[in-house]
């Protein structure tokens, strides 16, 4: 048996007759860049995550450099993100012309570290990213209060959690705004690019509305610079009827998250994901670490199972950061997770047959 580590088909598979139809009702009401149906499925989304107002746009690093663009963070700001993220996060800051400040994240959890922050904030200092990584919110709680107390704006990277919460508050409101990514392969994937920004702040939502499209207002009256980050209609309509299922999907990927946390008990050598108390993980990504990574992938390759890493460089040792200094060694707990995490397996339609099997291959595996 073999173990994909996504499986896209199986999931279009379950949902074709609705797909199929409301592309085709696109394709007939030639709605092909916003329009009622991405409108349709703005309101189901904010809805979803109990926050008042959600613009579409092209995808998710769109999302990101909107909210710091509407926020009018820029030239001599600082933003303040964790090294340990997709490189995306500190790419937004980069478009909006501010100074990205990476700091590590919590040993356990992987999300950016408060004491962390509050060490990095300087005069500078306008904002702080913080990222709900492979599903899993960041301690907003803390984060909040460090904002409020410094006064800076705390912008959510949700881009791996939709419909994660923290004591029953789904993440997207915690902070002035929350970018959201539709990626294909993401808990709520569009067919091709997608993504969303989240605000509980109506102005600041009408500006985004405004420099997604143009920067107009009104047909032809640009009222400010803006860019063309608009959402297509198909890829509304494909999200609007995946919305249906998402509370059902984030479900089954929590209970796979079970059966491996079960399956791999009692491996010496592995670590496996801790889930904060209280706190909703929808595992966009299941995450273990071992010191024998490498070898424990190809050991997995061999027998067909598939793995991957999110993400091998951690954001401070990439290329474009060593104008700002940065080099290796600068954050040894990031680098150190870099060298050990591996992502195994993890979609709704996972079986518990193929979890066990991933399992009982890492046992052997660190039997040897
Ligand atoms: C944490 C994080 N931030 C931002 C993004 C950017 O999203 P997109 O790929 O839709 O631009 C991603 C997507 O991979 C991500 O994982």
């Amino acid at each position: 048996m073999k173990v994909p580590f996504v499986d896209l088909k199986a999931q279009y598979s379950s949902i074709k007759t609705e797909i199929d139809s409301a592309i085709q009702a696109i394709l007939t009401n030639t709605e092909f860049v916003t329009g009622p149906t991405v409108a349709r499925f703005e309101e189901a989304f904010a809805k979803a995550h109990k926050v008042p107002h959600c613009v579409s746009c092209g995808n998710g690093t769109q999302a990101l450099h909107l909210i710091l663009w509407a926020l009018g963070i820029g030239r001599g700001d600082e933003v303040i993100l964790p090294s340990h993220t997709f490189f995306a996060t500190a790419e937004a800051v980069h478009l909006a012309g501010a100074t990205p400040v990476l700091v590590e994240v919590d040993e356990k959890t992987y999300t950016i570290d408060p004491a962390a922050v509050k060490a990095a904030i300087t005069p500078k200092t306008k904002a702080v990213m913080a990222v709900h990584l492979y599903g899993q919110p960041a301690d907003m709680p803390a984060l909040k209060a460090l904002c409020d107390a410094h006064g800076l704006q705390l912008v959510e990277d949700a881009a791996q959690a939709h419909t994660a919460a923290i004591e029953g508050t789904p993440i997207g409101g915690f902070g002035v705004a929350a970018g959201f990514s539709f990626y294909p392969g993401k808990n709520l994937g569009a067919y091709g690019e997608g993504g969303a920004v989240l605000t509980r702040d109506e102005d600041l939502a009408k500006t985004m509305r405004m420099i997604r499209d143009h920067g107009m207002a009104q047909k032809y009256h640009h009222q400010v610079w803006g860019h063309n980050y608009r959402m297509e209609g198909i890829q509304g309509a494909v999200l609007e009827v995946k919305m249906k299922h998402i509370d059902a999907w984030s479900d089954a990927r929590r209970r796979n998250a079970l059966y491996y946390d079960e399956y791999l008990r009692g491996i010496p050598g592995i670590q496996a994901p801790v889930a904060r108390e209280g706190y909703r993980h929808v595992y966009h990504l299941y995450i273990i670490r071992s010191e024998r990574r490498d070898e424990l992938m190809e050991f997995l390759k061999e027998r067909g199972i598939a793995s991957g890493l999110h993400y091998p460089i951690p954001v401070h040792m990439q290329a474009p950061l060593a104008e700002f200094g940065y080099k290796q060694g600068d954050m040894p707990l990031t680098e150190r997770i870099c060298d050990e995490i591996v992502s195994l397996p993890m979609y709704p339609e996972l079986t518990e047959e193929q979890i066990r099997l991933v399992c009982e291959t890492i046992r052997e595996f660190h039997a040897s």
